[in-house]
């Protein structure tokens, strides 16, 4: 047993003693911001987005096609990467930014193009690329984004812009759509080249998923814990195309518009000589496309599976990164999507070869986790991760990360079959 005066020896505690233990933060009210402090991940967000969005726009939004493969092995290549640090680098000071297609971009990613962004969130495209500009990150407009391209061109005097192309056969709509991005001042085109025909996602279509949802017994039932976003949804501006102004068909018949599969190398290279800015090839995942795609003369080439949306089983863009680096050299920039949910990865990519990357379900999930503030935090979760994954591997600079940094358990890693 103690004995009395030992150090063990028990006492009344006494305030001054205790008092500077005592934090208490001051109460956030507003519940958006509550929440949005709470997520430390962008797994936390998507957490929050799914119990905050009707069960169709969120399972379109994080479903992929067929068995959901393709996305779950991108993801699972990035989290079996072990990272090597150097020790004993003065970090005190890290540079994010990186130049990209001739213009510099505070962080080594920007945001995806996608579809229908209005419907995961009323605020949709005009919070991404808002968020975007604010972080001094590129935006990618999607043809079939909700809201118009003057419209984001101007929510974004200080932004930089790309849009994205499906490429149609009927070149006067295709060269309609490039010459008012072009007006607009998007000065990078992606033209998407892994949709010759649309995916099954298997989700939407067990879902009964329409564009825009409709109300049935099964939706309204799925509306009553989650009535903000069906009261965003219904008193703003309805849903329209950001590229198809007057459209007037079905959903089904937009679809069959946008994915024409007899688009060829041809095609590509036409678009190419209309476009005045840079180009960007969406959807490469083989080497010999890839050296095809850089003898065109693009400025880009982004390897991507779609975010495992289109053929399931497809290659990890992430395994592809090596070779396609080592075949075009420095010809062409490579860019890099699909499966991106952390900072590391980001790190783990462009330490590979990548120039640059791409997210998109990582802001979606901030988008419908809190709209424009939900984007915003999503670009701020991924920033602390990378800065702080290149304090800890020893680099100030992006151009220092090189593929030592990065090596790949073998478990996924590709081998001759
Ligand atoms: C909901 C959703 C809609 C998308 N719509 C488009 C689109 O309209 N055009 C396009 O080229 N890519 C589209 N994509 C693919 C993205 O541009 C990007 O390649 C993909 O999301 C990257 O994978 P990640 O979600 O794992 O980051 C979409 C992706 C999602 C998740």
């Amino acid at each position: 047993m103690a004995t009395p005066g030992s150090s063990q020896a028990r006492r009344v505690p006494r305030p001054h003693d205790f008092l500077p233990l005592l934090k208490f933060k001051r109460p956030v009210l507003d519940p958006t911001t509550r929440r949005l402090e709470r997520a430390l991940t962008i797994a936390d967000l998507r957490v929050i987005a799914k119990r905050r969005t009707p069960k169709a726009p969120f399972d379109y939004t994080d479903g992929a096609a067929e068995a959901e493969l393709s996305l779950s092995r991108a993801r699972q290549a990035f989290e079996d990467i072990t990272f090597h640090p150097a020790i004993l680098r003065d970090v005190s000071a890290v540079d994010t930014s990186v130049q990209v297609l001739g213009k510099r971009s505070a962080l080594p990613f920007g945001i995806a193009p996608t579809g229908f962004t209005r419907m995961m969130q009323s605020e949709g495209e005009i919070a991404g690329a808002t968020a975007a500009a604010a972080a001094g990150i590129p935006y990618s407009l999607s043809t079939m984004g909700t809201t118009g391209i003057e419209e984001v061109a101007a929510a974004t005097p200080q932004g930089r812009n790309w849009f994205q192309l499906y490429m149609w056969k009927d070149r006067d709509r295709s060269m309609a759509l490039v010459d008012r991005a072009a007006a607009a001042g998007f000065d990078t085109l992606l033209v998407t080249v892994d949709v010759p025909v649309a995916g099954a996602r298997l989700r939407d279509v067990r879902n009964g998923m329409t564009i825009p949802p409709t109300l049935t017994p099964r939706t309204v039932l799925n509306t009553i814990p989650r009535p903000a976003w069906w009261i965003n949804f219904l008193t703003t501006e309805p849903l329209a195309f950001a590229s198809l102004d007057k459209w007037s068909g079905t959903v089904a018949e937009l679809l069959d518009t946008m994915f024409d599969p007899t688009v060829t190398f041809e095609d590509l290279a036409w678009i190419r000589d209309q476009w005045p800015g840079t180009v960007v090839v969406k959807g490469v995942q083989s080497v010999e496309d890839a050296v095809k795609v850089a003898e065109l003369g693009v400025d880009a080439v982004l390897l991507s599976n779609h975010g495992g949306r289109q053929l399931d089983r497809a290659p990890i863009p992430f395994h592809l990164l090596p070779q396609v680096r080592a075949a075009v050299g420095d010809q062409l920039e490579v860019h890099l999507d699909t499966g991106i949910m952390s900072g590391q990865d980001i790190v783990a990519a462009l330490a590979v070869g990548a120039d640059f990357t791409l997210i998109g379900r990582a802001y979606l999930y901030g988008l419908m986790a809190g709209g424009r503030r939900g984007v915003d935090r999503a670009i701020e979760i991924l920033t602390g991760e990378i800065e702080r994954t290149m304090r800890l591997l020893g680099v100030t600079s992006i151009a220092e990360l090189e593929p030592r940094h990065v090596t790949q358990l073998q478990r996924l890693a590709p081998r001759s079959v």
